[in-house]
């Protein structure tokens, strides 16, 4: 799990000496020698921004005494600066200081119901939450209530999630709360809702930044979704730095979202868009990368993973490649951000966009993360407030990044709601989450291949959550409604993935897509049907 992160957080504070220092999953304790192991700053010298932060002993049943023990060892290091208090039990499997504090950012929880006031948000986004061994699917359902539901006189299956997820709880009660207690605009206001609203949104993208592990939140942007992100990039780099006969690397694998904007500032400065093969199985064919790479090569830009065979793309190795050439790298992490986890830092890549409604998020909010230096390479998009520092008649002195994006009124509520999804998808656990997919889409890709005239797309080495078929003779959008009857929701055409597609010799597909609350009965449910459907044909 974080257990390594975690240890590097572990403190060296003698009074705790007694107390199990055991990480979320209950692993060892951390050896000594631990080069990395954090030194206890006194009061004087916590540097809150260094994260220095000790980590203390978050799993685990702490007795009475013990958790005295922590809050006394707490004060004397901490001092006035720190504020420890009792956290309402019932939240024992969350960290994030909302749940807490409503309006503070300033606090991190223990398992045993305890929280630690802390001055600097930055500390927070080093905790993770912590994962449960398994997935209470029960539980898990119980938060979409949408999933409760008949179509066509059947219960409903939901298996489009690769187009879209369905919400939470916790994301349709906290947008709800939003708008019914704190909606203001934000940032320029006086006022306390206006007060409320900024420091909700700016909380938003504290959590976008710990759930991707970007340095700051000055490498968060809220665009609407991947779409606007990519676009928004590749016309703000291709206007500037694009000249004619350089050349663009997109995939064959990649969403239209990601070959269109590259696509049209080639040709408006008259550079040239190239893609990346791929093989029979829908890999990606990557010693081709080096012969595509030329010295006009000015920008690569790849999906993580594939919508239409769940292909996960070495995107290090492709990061590792363009960098040695100097060249910067976007991400396209539509298809993987809710089901791998997504580290930026430690994938370098430069950039690396999502969209909020693909990990149970709402639609209309997205993100661009973006190196520091990368984002400062941009040039503004769009104009308007916000974005400003200065204006006057004859010029305007732009703001720094992110503000120099996010022109005008932002989506402000969605981008709060991303916050809660991300706080759903933290507290399930990504690795849990990719564990049950993964599960789900090996059972579904076998028990399909059972069934005598069904062809499965695609066989990529590495996949998620993502399964494409054809049934010759019946075109894909019939089964599609087929299945509709049947109460099961799957996609049926091109995905918006032509070039894959027609790479392996298709024009559509039939595509069941997984997520969290799916489970193998569903898939059953799956297979039953397409059993009748092929029958029916003979
Ligand atoms: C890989 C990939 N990239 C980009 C997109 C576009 O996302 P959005 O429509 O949310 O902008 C999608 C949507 O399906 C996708 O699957």
């Amino acid at each position: 799990m974080y257990g390594n992160e975690l240890d590097n957080f572990r403190p060296d504070i003698p009074e705790l000496g007694h107390i199990p220092q055991i990480g979320l999953d209950g692993d060892a304790p951390v050896p000594d020698e631990n080069p990395v192991r954090a030194q206890v700053p006194t009061t004087s010298e916590a540097d809150f921004d260094g994260f220095q932060m000790p980590q203390f002993p978050l799993a685990g049943e702490l007795s009475a005494s013990e958790t005295e023990m922590f809050k006394s060892v707490v004060e004397k290091y901490f001092g006035e600066d720190i504020q420890t208090y009792e956290a309402p039990s019932k939240i024992t499997h969350s960290r994030s200081a909302d749940d807490v504090e409503p309006d503070s950012k300033k606090c991190l929880l223990t398992d045993n119901g305890f929280g630690i006031g802390i001055p600097e948000t930055e500390l927070v986004r080093n905790l993770h939450y912590e994962e449960a061994d398994t997935i209470d699917q029960t539980e898990i359902r119980k938060q979409f209530p949408i999933l409760d539901q008949k179509v066509n006189g059947k219960d409903l299956v939901w298996f489009d999630n690769g187009a879209s997820t369905q919400k939470p709880l916790r994301v349709i009660d906290g947008l709800s709360h939003f708008y019914k207690t704190d909606y203001s605009n934000i940032h320029r206001g006086a006022h306390t809702l206006a007060a409320r609203a900024t420091d909700q949104y700016e909380a938003a993208r504290e959590k976008v930044a710990r759930f991707i592990n970007a340095p700051s939140t000055d490498n968060i942007v809220f665009v609407r979704g991947t779409t606007e992100g990519i676009n928004l990039v590749a016309q703000t780099f291709g206007r500037k730095y694009l000249l004619e006969n350089d050349n663009v690397i997109v995939s064959t694998l990649d969403h239209h979202a990601n070959i269109v904007p590259w696509q049209q500032v080639c040709k408006e400065r008259n550079a040239e868009l190239r893609a990346i093969p791929i093989d029979k199985n829908g890999d990606l064919i990557l010693p081709e990368l080096e012969r595509l790479i030329t010295p006009r090569t000015k920008f690569i830009s790849v999906g993580h993973v594939n919508n239409t065979f769940g292909t996960i793309n070495d995107v290090k190795t492709i990061i590792k490649i363009a960098h040695s050439h100097n060249i910067p790298v976007l991400i396209d992490g539509a298809q993987s951000v809710a089901h791998t986890k997504i580290d930026v830092q430690d994938m370098d890549c430069d950039y690396f966009v999502f969209s909020g409604h693909k990990i149970y998020g709402p639609s209309g909010i997205g993100v661009i993360y973006g190196k520091k230096e990368a984002l400062e390479l941009l040039p503004p998009w769009q104009g308007g407030g916000n974005m400003i520092k200065d204006v006057t008649i004859e010029k305007t002195e732009f703001n720094e990044p992110p503000a120099r994006f996010e022109a005008g009124t932002p989506n402000i509520a969605d981008a709060i709601g991303l916050g809660y999804a991300l706080d759903f998808v933290s507290s399930v656990g990504i690795h849990n989450i990719e564990r049950h997919e993964h599960d789900l889409t090996e059972y579904a890709r076998q028990q399909i291949a059972l069934i005598p005239g069904i062809t499965l797309m695609g066989n990529p080495q590495k996949r998620v959550s993502v399964v494409s078929f054809d049934i010759p003779g019946i075109p894909a959008p019939q089964v599609g409604q087929m299945l509709d009857k049947e109460g099961i929701a799957v996609r049926a055409g091109h995905h918006c993935a032509q070039p894959a597609l027609r790479a392996l010799g298709y024009e559509m597909s039939v595509r069941p897509t997984f997520a969290v609350y799916n489970t193998r009965e569903e898939v059953d449910r799956l297979t039953d049907a397409l059993r009748r459907i092929v029958g029916n044909t003979k």
